[in-house]
Protein backbone atom coordinates (compact mmCIF):
# COMPACT_ATOMS: atom_id res chain seq x y z
CA UNK A 1 0.00 0.00 0.00
CA UNK A 2 1.36 3.37 -0.89
CA UNK A 3 2.07 5.60 2.38
CA UNK A 4 -0.16 8.40 3.46
CA UNK A 5 0.19 11.68 1.09
CA UNK A 6 1.62 14.04 3.32
CA UNK A 7 -0.35 16.68 2.18
CA UNK A 8 -4.01 15.17 2.74
CA UNK A 9 -2.63 13.75 6.23
CA UNK A 10 -2.61 16.50 7.96
CA UNK A 11 -4.74 16.50 11.77
CA UNK A 12 -4.46 20.24 11.87
CA UNK A 13 -3.86 23.07 10.04
CA UNK A 14 -1.30 24.69 11.95
CA UNK A 15 2.46 25.42 10.90
CA UNK A 16 4.39 22.09 11.27
CA UNK A 17 6.41 23.56 13.99
CA UNK A 18 5.10 23.00 17.67
CA UNK A 19 5.96 22.55 21.30
CA UNK A 20 4.86 19.94 23.26
CA UNK A 21 4.81 20.52 27.06
CA UNK A 22 5.06 17.23 29.52
CA UNK A 23 2.70 18.67 32.43
CA UNK A 24 3.26 14.89 34.36
CA UNK A 25 6.60 16.22 34.03
CA UNK A 26 6.35 19.64 35.28
CA UNK A 27 4.42 18.05 38.09
CA UNK A 28 7.16 15.87 39.04
CA UNK A 29 9.63 18.50 38.86
CA UNK A 30 7.91 20.57 41.16
CA UNK A 31 7.42 17.56 43.88
CA UNK A 32 11.49 16.56 43.70
CA UNK A 33 12.13 20.83 44.69
CA UNK A 34 9.28 20.58 47.09
CA UNK A 35 10.91 18.03 48.86
CA UNK A 36 14.33 19.99 48.80
CA UNK A 37 12.53 22.20 51.18
CA UNK A 38 11.47 22.36 54.77
CA UNK A 39 7.49 21.43 54.86
CA UNK A 40 7.31 25.15 56.78
CA UNK A 41 8.71 27.02 53.65
CA UNK A 42 6.27 27.87 50.86
CA UNK A 43 7.12 28.23 47.01
CA UNK A 44 6.35 30.92 44.53
CA UNK A 45 6.39 29.45 41.43
CA UNK A 46 8.47 31.95 39.03
CA UNK A 47 5.96 32.10 35.81
CA UNK A 48 7.43 35.21 34.12
CA UNK A 49 7.94 35.80 30.30
CA UNK A 50 4.94 33.59 29.97
CA UNK A 51 6.34 30.56 32.03
CA UNK A 52 9.44 31.25 30.56
CA UNK A 53 8.24 30.23 26.86
CA UNK A 54 6.71 27.30 27.82
CA UNK A 55 3.08 29.28 28.63
CA UNK A 56 1.76 30.93 31.33
CA UNK A 57 -0.83 29.51 32.19
CA UNK A 58 -0.16 25.87 31.63
CA UNK A 59 2.55 26.16 34.34
CA UNK A 60 0.31 27.92 36.31
CA UNK A 61 -1.95 25.42 36.58
CA UNK A 62 0.51 22.95 37.51
CA UNK A 63 2.09 24.85 40.43
CA UNK A 64 -1.36 26.16 42.01
CA UNK A 65 -2.65 22.13 41.71
CA UNK A 66 0.42 21.63 43.28
CA UNK A 67 0.51 23.98 45.92
CA UNK A 68 2.14 27.09 45.12
CA UNK A 69 2.08 30.00 48.05
CA UNK A 70 2.19 32.33 44.97
CA UNK A 71 3.01 32.66 41.54
CA UNK A 72 5.97 34.99 40.00
CA UNK A 73 5.54 37.54 37.34
CA UNK A 74 7.08 39.81 34.70
CA UNK A 75 4.93 42.55 34.58
CA UNK A 76 1.13 43.75 35.53
CA UNK A 77 0.14 42.43 32.08
CA UNK A 78 0.53 38.54 33.36
CA UNK A 79 -0.86 39.20 36.67
CA UNK A 80 -4.16 40.43 34.61
CA UNK A 81 -3.76 37.14 32.66
CA UNK A 82 -3.62 35.62 35.60
CA UNK A 83 -6.36 36.75 36.98
CA UNK A 84 -8.37 36.55 34.25
CA UNK A 85 -7.95 32.84 33.70
CA UNK A 86 -9.37 32.86 37.26
CA UNK A 87 -6.60 31.94 39.73
CA UNK A 88 -6.83 34.03 42.73
CA UNK A 89 -3.45 32.69 44.24
CA UNK A 90 -1.06 35.82 45.42
CA UNK A 91 0.90 37.39 42.05
CA UNK A 92 4.15 38.71 42.88
CA UNK A 93 5.24 41.28 39.77
CA UNK A 94 9.08 40.31 40.53
CA UNK A 95 10.16 43.35 37.88
CA UNK A 96 10.34 47.39 39.43
CA UNK A 97 7.21 48.61 38.12
CA UNK A 98 6.89 51.73 35.35
CA UNK A 99 5.16 52.90 34.33
CA UNK A 100 3.35 54.81 37.62
CA UNK A 101 0.29 54.95 35.44
CA UNK A 102 -0.36 51.13 36.15
CA UNK A 103 -0.64 51.18 39.19
CA UNK A 104 -4.33 51.55 39.63
CA UNK A 105 -4.32 48.12 37.89
CA UNK A 106 -2.88 46.59 40.89
CA UNK A 107 -5.39 47.24 42.90
CA UNK A 108 -8.22 46.57 40.40
CA UNK A 109 -6.35 42.73 39.96
CA UNK A 110 -5.17 42.47 43.62
CA UNK A 111 -1.63 42.00 42.10
CA UNK A 112 1.35 42.71 44.60
CA UNK A 113 4.45 44.80 43.63
CA UNK A 114 7.46 44.67 44.05
CA UNK A 115 8.76 48.03 45.59
CA UNK A 116 12.15 48.68 45.03
CA UNK A 117 11.93 52.91 45.50
CA UNK A 118 10.32 55.16 48.16
CA UNK A 119 9.84 57.20 45.31
CA UNK A 120 7.05 54.07 44.23
CA UNK A 121 6.23 52.93 47.99
CA UNK A 122 5.15 56.79 48.00
CA UNK A 123 3.60 57.30 44.98
CA UNK A 124 1.44 53.69 45.87
CA UNK A 125 0.63 54.64 49.09
CA UNK A 126 -1.31 58.07 47.62
CA UNK A 127 -3.09 55.66 45.25
CA UNK A 128 -3.89 53.62 48.16
CA UNK A 129 -5.29 56.18 50.29
CA UNK A 130 -6.72 57.72 47.76
CA UNK A 131 -8.83 54.24 47.17
CA UNK A 132 -9.03 53.77 51.20
CA UNK A 133 -7.66 50.57 50.37
CA UNK A 134 -4.12 48.66 51.97
CA UNK A 135 -2.07 47.03 49.10
CA UNK A 136 0.33 44.54 50.06
CA UNK A 137 3.85 44.76 48.83
CA UNK A 138 7.26 42.80 48.85
CA UNK A 139 10.26 45.11 49.52
CA UNK A 140 13.29 44.27 47.32
CA UNK A 141 16.76 44.89 48.39
CA UNK A 142 20.18 44.54 46.58
CA UNK A 143 22.58 42.94 48.01
CA UNK A 144 25.04 42.55 45.48
CA UNK A 145 22.94 42.04 42.01
CA UNK A 146 23.04 45.08 40.85
CA UNK A 147 19.23 45.45 38.99
CA UNK A 148 17.04 46.66 40.90
CA UNK A 149 16.17 47.40 44.89
CA UNK A 150 17.50 49.16 47.90
CA UNK A 151 21.21 48.76 48.61
CA UNK A 152 22.02 46.94 52.00
CA UNK A 153 23.06 49.84 53.43
CA UNK A 154 20.01 52.15 53.35
CA UNK A 155 17.43 48.94 53.69
CA UNK A 156 17.39 49.74 57.61
CA UNK A 157 15.70 52.95 56.87
CA UNK A 158 13.69 52.26 53.42
CA UNK A 159 12.12 49.35 55.13
CA UNK A 160 10.85 51.96 58.48
CA UNK A 161 10.01 54.66 56.38
CA UNK A 162 7.50 52.46 54.04
CA UNK A 163 6.12 50.37 56.99
CA UNK A 164 5.22 53.85 58.48
CA UNK A 165 2.97 54.28 55.56
CA UNK A 166 -0.88 53.61 55.99
CA UNK A 167 -1.66 52.33 52.37
CA UNK A 168 0.92 49.72 52.66
CA UNK A 169 1.33 46.32 54.06
CA UNK A 170 4.90 45.05 53.71
CA UNK A 171 4.52 41.26 53.25
CA UNK A 172 7.32 40.26 51.95
CA UNK A 173 11.04 41.08 52.02
CA UNK A 174 13.56 39.91 49.07
CA UNK A 175 16.62 39.79 46.82
CA UNK A 176 18.07 37.97 44.18
CA UNK A 177 21.65 36.36 43.73
CA UNK A 178 24.03 37.07 41.06
CA UNK A 179 25.90 33.80 40.80
CA UNK A 180 24.24 30.98 42.95
CA UNK A 181 25.38 28.43 40.21
CA UNK A 182 28.55 28.88 40.45
CA UNK A 183 29.70 30.97 43.10
CA UNK A 184 29.69 29.81 46.58
CA UNK A 185 31.30 32.69 48.59
CA UNK A 186 29.73 35.69 46.83
CA UNK A 187 26.37 33.47 47.03
CA UNK A 188 26.22 33.12 50.73
CA UNK A 189 28.03 36.98 51.69
CA UNK A 190 24.85 38.22 49.58
CA UNK A 191 22.70 35.85 51.89
CA UNK A 192 24.62 37.30 55.14
CA UNK A 193 24.09 40.48 53.84
CA UNK A 194 20.30 40.27 53.25
CA UNK A 195 19.99 38.44 56.12
CA UNK A 196 21.38 41.72 58.55
CA UNK A 197 18.70 43.72 56.77
CA UNK A 198 16.06 41.20 57.64
CA UNK A 199 17.39 41.18 61.36
CA UNK A 200 17.18 44.80 61.74
CA UNK A 201 13.57 45.06 60.07
CA UNK A 202 12.80 42.70 63.17
CA UNK A 203 14.33 44.51 65.98
CA UNK A 204 12.20 47.82 64.79
CA UNK A 205 8.93 45.50 65.04
CA UNK A 206 8.79 44.76 61.40
CA UNK A 207 8.22 41.03 60.58
CA UNK A 208 7.25 40.56 57.28
CA UNK A 209 5.75 37.11 56.65
CA UNK A 210 7.34 36.33 53.23
CA UNK A 211 11.41 36.25 53.39
CA UNK A 212 12.59 35.17 49.97
CA UNK A 213 15.91 34.62 48.30
CA UNK A 214 16.66 31.13 46.45
CA UNK A 215 16.53 30.79 43.25
CA UNK A 216 16.56 27.25 41.75
CA UNK A 217 20.34 26.77 42.55
CA UNK A 218 19.96 28.59 46.07
CA UNK A 219 17.11 26.30 46.84
CA UNK A 220 19.10 23.02 45.70
CA UNK A 221 22.72 24.17 47.43
CA UNK A 222 22.04 26.63 49.87
CA UNK A 223 18.99 25.52 52.19
CA UNK A 224 20.31 28.12 54.89
CA UNK A 225 19.14 30.41 51.83
CA UNK A 226 15.21 29.22 51.90
CA UNK A 227 13.91 32.16 54.48
CA UNK A 228 10.15 31.12 54.80
CA UNK A 229 9.62 31.40 50.78
CA UNK A 230 12.02 30.04 47.41
CA UNK A 231 11.43 30.63 43.95
CA UNK A 232 12.22 28.10 41.29
CA UNK A 233 11.70 28.81 37.91
CA UNK A 234 14.23 26.84 35.65
CA UNK A 235 14.42 23.60 37.62
CA UNK A 236 10.59 24.05 37.60
CA UNK A 237 10.90 23.74 34.19
CA UNK A 238 13.44 20.68 33.73
CA UNK A 239 16.84 22.36 33.29
CA UNK A 240 19.15 21.42 35.21
CA UNK A 241 20.03 25.08 37.32
CA UNK A 242 23.49 24.24 37.97
CA UNK A 243 26.40 21.94 36.50
CA UNK A 244 25.81 18.25 38.89
CA UNK A 245 22.33 19.92 39.82
CA UNK A 246 21.15 16.12 38.16
CA UNK A 247 23.39 13.86 41.05
CA UNK A 248 20.98 16.28 43.54
CA UNK A 249 17.56 15.75 41.93
CA UNK A 250 16.15 14.46 39.22
CA UNK A 251 14.19 16.88 36.87
CA UNK A 252 12.33 15.57 33.64
CA UNK A 253 12.79 17.59 30.84
CA UNK A 254 9.22 19.35 29.67
CA UNK A 255 9.31 20.49 26.84
CA UNK A 256 9.74 18.89 23.46
CA UNK A 257 10.33 21.21 20.29
CA UNK A 258 9.06 19.45 17.59
CA UNK A 259 9.04 20.41 13.49
CA UNK A 260 8.27 18.26 10.54
CA UNK A 261 10.23 17.48 7.03
CA UNK A 262 8.47 19.58 4.50
CA UNK A 263 10.51 18.69 1.58
CA UNK A 264 13.46 16.71 0.55
CA UNK A 265 16.17 16.70 -1.84
CA UNK A 266 19.05 14.66 -3.20
CA UNK A 267 21.67 17.32 -4.72
CA UNK A 268 25.16 16.68 -6.20
CA UNK A 269 28.77 17.03 -4.97
CA UNK A 270 29.69 20.87 -5.06
CA UNK A 271 26.50 22.14 -4.45
CA UNK A 272 25.71 25.07 -1.49
CA UNK A 273 23.04 25.12 0.40
CA UNK A 274 21.26 28.32 1.76
CA UNK A 275 22.18 32.21 2.21
CA UNK A 276 25.63 33.14 1.91
CA UNK A 277 26.42 29.36 0.39
CA UNK A 278 28.84 28.77 3.76
CA UNK A 279 28.05 24.96 3.29
CA UNK A 280 28.96 23.06 0.22
CA UNK A 281 28.28 19.16 -0.26
CA UNK A 282 31.16 17.13 -0.44
CA UNK A 283 29.26 13.94 -1.59
CA UNK A 284 25.63 13.61 -2.89
CA UNK A 285 23.54 14.80 -0.22
CA UNK A 286 20.02 14.00 1.23
CA UNK A 287 18.62 17.15 2.35
CA UNK A 288 15.73 17.65 4.11
CA UNK A 289 14.03 20.89 5.27
CA UNK A 290 12.40 21.72 8.36
CA UNK A 291 9.63 24.26 8.97
CA UNK A 292 11.73 25.97 11.50
CA UNK A 293 13.93 29.03 11.27
CA UNK A 294 15.22 31.64 13.62
CA UNK A 295 11.86 33.47 13.17
CA UNK A 296 10.59 30.52 15.22
CA UNK A 297 13.39 31.17 17.91
CA UNK A 298 16.02 28.08 16.89
CA UNK A 299 19.14 30.44 16.82
CA UNK A 300 20.96 31.70 13.85
CA UNK A 301 24.13 30.91 15.73
CA UNK A 302 23.11 27.27 14.87
CA UNK A 303 23.91 27.26 11.11
CA UNK A 304 26.37 24.68 10.29
CA UNK A 305 26.62 23.79 13.83
CA UNK A 306 23.58 22.24 15.68
CA UNK A 307 21.63 19.28 14.39
CA UNK A 308 18.51 17.85 14.96
CA UNK A 309 16.90 14.48 15.97
CA UNK A 310 14.90 12.24 12.79
CA UNK A 311 14.31 8.66 13.18
CA UNK A 312 16.22 9.10 17.14
CA UNK A 313 19.31 9.85 14.80
CA UNK A 314 21.30 13.21 14.81
CA UNK A 315 20.82 15.34 11.22
CA UNK A 316 23.51 17.82 11.16
CA UNK A 317 22.09 21.83 10.16
CA UNK A 318 23.46 22.72 6.67
CA UNK A 319 24.37 25.98 6.06
CA UNK A 320 22.23 29.43 7.41
CA UNK A 321 19.29 28.75 9.50
CA UNK A 322 17.07 30.95 7.47
CA UNK A 323 13.98 32.92 9.06
CA UNK A 324 11.19 30.18 8.61
CA UNK A 325 12.69 26.99 7.32
CA UNK A 326 16.65 24.79 8.18
CA UNK A 327 18.09 22.52 5.96
CA UNK A 328 19.63 19.25 7.56
CA UNK A 329 21.50 16.35 6.62
CA UNK A 330 19.39 13.29 6.21
CA UNK A 331 22.19 11.21 3.94
CA UNK A 332 22.90 8.28 6.40
CA UNK A 333 19.34 8.19 7.43
CA UNK A 334 17.35 6.67 4.30
CA UNK A 335 13.86 5.92 6.15
CA UNK A 336 13.82 9.51 6.25
CA UNK A 337 9.98 10.84 4.15
CA UNK A 338 8.60 13.97 3.68
CA UNK A 339 5.74 14.72 6.98
CA UNK A 340 8.59 13.13 9.53
CA UNK A 341 8.53 14.61 12.83
CA UNK A 342 12.33 15.80 13.62
CA UNK A 343 13.09 16.91 17.05
CA UNK A 344 15.01 20.20 17.53
CA UNK A 345 14.98 20.09 21.42
CA UNK A 346 14.31 17.09 23.77
CA UNK A 347 14.22 13.32 23.16
CA UNK A 348 13.90 11.56 20.28
CA UNK A 349 14.77 7.15 20.97
CA UNK A 350 17.90 7.34 22.64
CA UNK A 351 19.23 10.55 21.49
CA UNK A 352 18.52 13.32 23.14
CA UNK A 353 19.24 17.79 22.39
CA UNK A 354 18.89 19.47 25.61
CA UNK A 355 18.66 23.18 25.69
CA UNK A 356 22.28 23.50 27.36
CA UNK A 357 23.57 22.09 24.29
CA UNK A 358 21.77 24.58 21.78
CA UNK A 359 22.66 27.07 24.38
CA UNK A 360 26.50 26.34 24.17
CA UNK A 361 26.30 26.29 20.19
CA UNK A 362 24.10 29.79 20.25
CA UNK A 363 26.62 31.31 23.11
CA UNK A 364 24.07 31.70 25.34
CA UNK A 365 21.80 30.18 28.22
CA UNK A 366 19.34 27.12 28.71
CA UNK A 367 16.71 30.20 29.43
CA UNK A 368 17.30 32.30 26.76
CA UNK A 369 16.67 29.40 24.45
CA UNK A 370 13.37 28.44 25.91
CA UNK A 371 12.10 31.96 26.39
CA UNK A 372 13.09 32.51 22.86
CA UNK A 373 10.80 30.00 21.23
CA UNK A 374 8.25 31.79 19.46
CA UNK A 375 5.18 33.13 19.67
CA UNK A 376 4.08 31.26 16.67
CA UNK A 377 5.15 28.31 17.69
CA UNK A 378 1.60 26.84 19.56
CA UNK A 379 2.13 25.19 22.65
CA UNK A 380 0.43 21.69 23.31
CA UNK A 381 0.06 20.12 26.43
CA UNK A 382 0.44 16.12 26.76
CA UNK A 383 0.39 14.00 29.62
CA UNK A 384 3.69 11.83 29.95
CA UNK A 385 5.43 10.81 27.12
C1 LIG B 1 13.71 37.72 41.00
C2 LIG B 1 13.80 36.31 40.50
N1 LIG B 1 13.58 35.29 41.35
C3 LIG B 1 13.68 34.02 40.95
C4 LIG B 1 14.01 33.69 39.66
C5 LIG B 1 14.12 32.25 39.27
O1 LIG B 1 15.41 31.91 38.90
P1 LIG B 1 15.75 30.43 38.36
O2 LIG B 1 15.02 30.31 37.07
O3 LIG B 1 17.22 30.44 38.18
O4 LIG B 1 15.25 29.48 39.38
C6 LIG B 1 14.25 34.72 38.75
C7 LIG B 1 14.64 34.39 37.38
O5 LIG B 1 15.47 34.94 36.76
C8 LIG B 1 14.15 36.07 39.17
O6 LIG B 1 14.39 37.08 38.34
Amino acid sequence: MAPPSPFTASSSFQRPCWVEIDESALRSNWRALRQKVAPDVQMLAVVKADGYGLGLLAVSKVAVEEGAAALGVSSVEEGIKLREAGYHIPVLILGSLFPFESFSLLFQYRLTPTVASLAAAEALDQIARERQERLNVHLKIDSGFGRIGVSVSNAPAFIQQVAQKPGLLIEGLYTHFASSDVDEDYTLAQADAFFSVVKSAHAQGIRPRWIHLANSSALLRFPRTHGTMVRPGVAFYGIPPYPGASSVVHLKSVLTWKSRVIFLKTVPAESSISYARTWTAKRPTRVATLAAGYADGLPRLLSNKGGVLLHGRRAPILGRVTMDMTMVDVTDIPECRVGDEAVLLGRQGNEEITAQEIADAAETNAYEILCGIGARVPRRIIHGR
